[in-house]
């Protein structure tokens, strides 16, 4: 070794003596700004599903969800259905006990109902999408808890923005207020037009709803009229 190689050694050796004194001293907290970001990194982890291009992706990536415990008593998990590039988005409150038997949204009586409605305005089930808040049936067809909706809308999210919907047309009162992030009632949100985001929401009557009590058909349809008229305006439509 000559000298200058023992300068470089010593001078190594002082920095290698420092480092180790300061992990002695301080632990892991010597490098405090790497710590914080790995604490951001950590709660920002995107997951997979979180990545997915298209709704069948997403469908495969979700459908064996068990983050909350619905995941445990549901026969099938029920992740919506129509056209990938609706204009519409009609989102629900929770599968009942037929959607949960079929794995598909609205196909017992209420649906049949909403398929008469949708006529009604000129629209086929195939060419809108339809939806809801949760992908699992409540027991019993409660409401669903607010930890639920928390858990699973995210889902709910990712499919408006994967389909781009012009209007989503809320069905009752769950899906208006979690969509909104208020508590006014059903009465109060109804004939505007709000704002999800870019989409124009508009809320009517869940179907259900309609078949306890027929005298809100009437206002119901005031609400798919004034959605109609709004539609053919955007999309420079006269004659329906
Ligand atoms: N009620 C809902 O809210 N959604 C369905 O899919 C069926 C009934």
């Amino acid at each position: 070794m000559n000298d200058n190689q023992k300068d470089i050694y010593n001078l190594l050796t002082d920095i290698e003596r420092y480092f180790m004194q300061q992990e002695e001293l301080f632990g892991n907290l010597i490098y405090p700004e790497k710590s914080a970001v790995a604490k951001i990194l950590e709660n920002e982890v995107i997951e997979d599903w979180q990545k997915s291009g298209t709704l069948d992706e997403l469908n495969s990536k979700i459908s064996s969800c068990v983050k909350c415990s619905l995941g445990s008593t549901r026969t099938n998990f029920v992740f919506g259905v129509g056209n990938p590039n609706a204009k519409v988005m009609f989102i629900g409150e929770a599968p009942g006990v037929d959607e949960d038997a079929q794995g598909e949204p609205f196909v017992g009586r209420a649906g049949q109902l909403l398929n008469k409605i949708l006529a009604a305005v000129n629209l086929k089930r195939e060419e809108v999408y339809i939806c809801n808040i949760l992908k699992c049936r409540p027991p019993q067809n409660r409401d669903p808890l607010a930890t639920e909706m928390e858990t699973c809308t995210p889902y709910l999210e990712k499919q408006i923005e994967l389909i781009k919907p012009q209007f989503i047309i809320c069905l009752g009162r769950i899906a208006a207020q979690w969509l909104l992030q208020t508590n006014d009632t059903l009465t109060r949100l109804r004939e505007k037009v709000h704002k999800y985001r870019d989409t124009k929401l508009i809320i009517t009557y869940h179907p259900a709803a309609l078949l306890r009590n027929p005298n809100w058909k009437r206002p119901a349809w005031e609400d798919m009229k004034m959605f109609r008229k709004l539609y053919n305006e955007l999309n420079n439509i006269n004659n329906l």
